[in-house]
């Protein structure tokens, strides 16, 4: 047996409507539970079975969503601001589904970024314990080179004496602009600029390629978002 929920509820989650909305719906007989017109919003459904139509359009209650976001520079990795577009906002489902961040990406990163409502896989992803791997693509005004690479790999000193864990450094390109990939085992706040920022550099563009098993969808445009696939949301619950 599943979770019972609300006839009502169970409309308005799965963006049928307003609450007030959906009740209406129910009083004009619109809604069917199991091949019959049921004139209750409060009838509790047990979400796992019921067969709700909405006039002809099957309803199947979905109480967990999963996306992948490319987050744009510019919106906050938050659900709600008083003065930015959040990257909740961006996911246009129309559902009422309680979406959150997996992390935080800073306001000027973009790249991946889990939006779900499933606070279990997200507590494990973010436990400090569990030292989730997370890649990102950066470009550094200076030049990187091999020194950066070991001491990255020796673990570093931050400026609030928080040591990091061993990263793993890769120079793509070294030059006045140099161009990296990052991967760190932990999810300090601005951990990546810090990390350059001990090593006397600057990080100029900071996108994230992967957390976990999850990559991001190159075929997503800035701003863009999709379901996670079975296969990802398998991988990533491992
Ligand atoms: N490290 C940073 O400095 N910023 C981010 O947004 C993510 C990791």
């Amino acid at each position: 047996m599943g979770a019972l929920v609300r006839l009502d509820k169970y409309l308005a989650d799965m963006g049928a409507g307003t609450r007030s909305e959906v009740k209406e719906y129910i009083r004009k007989g619109r809604i069917t539970v199991g091949g019959k017109v049921v004139k209750q919003p409060d009838l509790k459904l047990d979400i796992s079975q019921a067969e709700v139509y909405f006039d002809s359009r099957c309803i199947e209650y979905e109480a967990l969503e999963y996306y992948m976001l490319n987050k744009p520079a510019g919106v906050v990795s938050a659900t709600t601001d008083k003065h930015c577009k959040t990257v909740v906002e961006l996911i246009e489902t129309g559902k009422n589904k309680d979406l959150f961040p997996v992390g935080r990406l800073d306001k000027d990163t973009e790249g991946l970024l889990l939006i779900t409502n499933d606070g279990d896989l997200a507590h494990r992803l973010l436990s400090p314990k569990k030292h989730v791997p997370k890649t990102y693509y950066a470009h550094i005004k200076g030049k990187v080179d091999e020194e950066d690479v070991i001491v990255f790999h020796s673990g570093i000193k931050l400026e609030d004496d928080f040591t990091t864990l061993p990263a793993r450094l890769v120079i793509k390109k070294a030059g006045e602009v140099s161009e990296v990939e990052v991967t760190i085992y932990e999810g300090k706040f601005h951990q990546v600029k810090r990390m350059f920022e001990a090593v006397g550099k600057e990080v100029l563009y900071l996108k994230r390629l992967s957390m976990g098993d999850l990559v991001l969808d190159e075929n997503l445009i800035l701003g863009g978002y999709r379901k996670l696939t079975e296969e990802e949301l398998n991988r990533l619950k491992g």
